[in-house]
């Protein structure tokens, strides 16, 4: 990261905290590594992430439908769907400073550092050497590879290693008071597997017919190696996934669809297209026959934000052999029973929330000649700005508050909103600017003569003056959820 980005990185973690969007879990016990709590406007917000996804998904679309499953599941579920034995990370532990890595992430940052010294030819070899040793799984490859790239510990700065193992990511508990009765239960790793083994239920009791999805959002945890990068990878963590099903041999026609689908979804709210790319995937996960991520260029490189995997009829195969249930759909169409192949997109809520951040935050220089003066604002789409408007009275007198509490009574029914009456006008401005109010709404004298009220721009700074009666409708209309969803069809 250069002095720049990482200074940029840095102003988002603060501004996070400090605006009351995320802190760190337990923060007076000295924290819990790789785990975060949302605060005030940061819970408001990734609520609305949220249902800007649910609508995309589930109300646009007459054949897709929503579920919210448990996250305990039966452990067999796991065992089918390959976790058990496969969702592994490779490991490494430095002798010396005691400290654990994910050996393909030593390596990474190796390529990235060949990469900037302008070495390209020597990182293109790195990166196919790691490819090839990862889609082989040969650890003892891995091994090799850091030894004779001089990979020291960023801690220690040694080379005492030791051999890389696999690390399974799931957590586990135990279900059950008695410990010997007690069974081995995981927290999932993905939502995924709550659709699948729900597939039959839903098709049946909603009369789905194929094609159709079943879309849900809901917390995953995985015991990540290594945590880092804020709420970039954690170890509880929020998931929005889609299973499409689909005839089988049509997978690809879909599979192209949603990957269009899904990045007109992220540029809808309003980001630089050149912040978005996406990656086909060199090593195909066992269940997939096609997968592309949707990365975005964070302040410390282009990373994934979402994945689309053709995951054929993996998972359903799998779960109609473990549990002895047929898990088939009857198409009367070309009347056959045949197992749906499965198209799967899956946004993390977290990373998603921290694009939005990234992109939104400006830090402008309101300087004139006269005087030095600078904002920082948090240039949120208006349908997932956390607060939608701040009411402010000019002065605490004079009957304002009063005028202004009356305006906060009839919005606040619709909108979130904020009351506001400390502080000059310009500061408060500045405040409603920092955590991304798009209106605010000043009550001067002159309201309590003509009704009429200033309403003032976030991103323009320009004001307007405008008719209390007409500020339900008018902010109403600027806020909708329509903006942003009839981009998308
Ligand atoms: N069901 C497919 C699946 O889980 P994945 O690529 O492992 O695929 C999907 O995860 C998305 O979940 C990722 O694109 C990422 O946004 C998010 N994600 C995965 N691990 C995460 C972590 N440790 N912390 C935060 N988000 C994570």
């Amino acid at each position: 990261m250069s002095k720049q980005t990482d200074d940029f990185f840095k102003n988002i973690v603060s501004h996070a905290k400090e605006y009351g969007f995320v802190f760190q879990s337990s923060e007076i016990y000295d924290g819990l590594s790789a785990v975060y709590d949302y605060g005030q406007l940061g819970s408001e917000l990734k609520n609305n992430l949220k249902t800007y996804w649910w609508k995309s998904m589930v109300q646009l679309n007459e054949n897709i439908v929503g579920i919210d499953s448990a996250i305990f599941m039966h452990p067999t579920i796991w065992k089918a769907s390959g976790h058990v034995d496969g969702f592994n990370d490779p490991m490494i532990d430095n002798k010396d400073s005691k400290k654990r890595y994910r050996a393909d992430q030593l390596i990474e940052d190796k390529i990235d550092r060949y990469e900037k010294d302008g070495k390209s030819d020597k990182a293109a070899q790195l990166q196919q050497d790691l490819d090839d040793a990862l889609n082989a799984d040969d650890l003892a490859r891995l091994k090799n590879i850091i030894e004779d790239h001089n990979i020291v510990c960023p801690i220690s700065g040694t080379k005492n290693w030791t051999e890389v193992r696999q690390f399974n990511l799931m957590f586990d508990t135990q279900m059950g008071a008695m410990a010997d009765g007690a069974e081995k239960v995981y927290l999932r790793p993905e939502t995924a597997q709550g659709i699948f083994v729900n597939f039959l239920n839903v098709q049946k009791t909603g009369r789905m017919k194929i094609p159709f999805g079943i879309a849900q959002i809901g917390k995953a945890f995985r015991n990540e190696v290594i945590a880092r990068q804020f709420i970039m990878r954690m170890r509880e963590f929020e998931q929005m996934e889609l299973q499409f099903f689909v005839r089988p041999g049509t997978e690809m026609e879909w599979y192209n669809k949603w990957k269009e689908t899904r990045l007109k979804w992220h540029l809808a709210l309003g980001a630089d297209p050149a912040k978005y790319r996406y990656h086909d995937h060199a090593k195909l996960a066992h269940y997939a026959n096609a997968a592309v991520d949707i990365e975005y260029d964070f302040p410390f490189g282009f990373k994934e934000v979402e994945g689309i995997h053709s995951r054929t009829d993996f998972d359903l195969k799998q779960h109609q052999e473990f549990s002895k249930k047929k898990m088939q759909f009857f198409d009367p169409e070309i009347n056959q029973n045949y197992i749906p192949y499965v198209v799967e997109t899956s946004v993390g809520l977290d990373r998603l929330f921290l694009t939005v951040f990234a992109n939104s935050l400006v830090h402008e220089d309101l300087s004139t000649e006269e005087k030095q003066d600078s904002r920082v604002v948090l240039k949120f789409h208006p349908a997932i700005a956390p607060v939608k408007a701040a009411i402010l009275p000019l002065t605490k007198k004079d009957g304002l508050p009063e005028k202004a509490r009356e305006i906060m009574a009839k919005l606040k029914l619709d909108y979130n909103v904020q009351y506001d009456e400390k502080d000059a006008i310009g500061k408060r401005y500045r405040r409603q600017d920092a955590i991304g109010t798009p209106y605010c709404i000043t009550v001067d004298h002159q309201s309590l003569e003509d009704d009429m009220v200033t309403i003032r721009h976030r991103d323009s700074m320009e004001q307007e003056r405008v008719a209390i009666a007409d500020l339900g409708k008018i902010i109403g209309e600027r806020v909708s959820w329509t903006n942003l969803l009839t981009q998308l069809i």
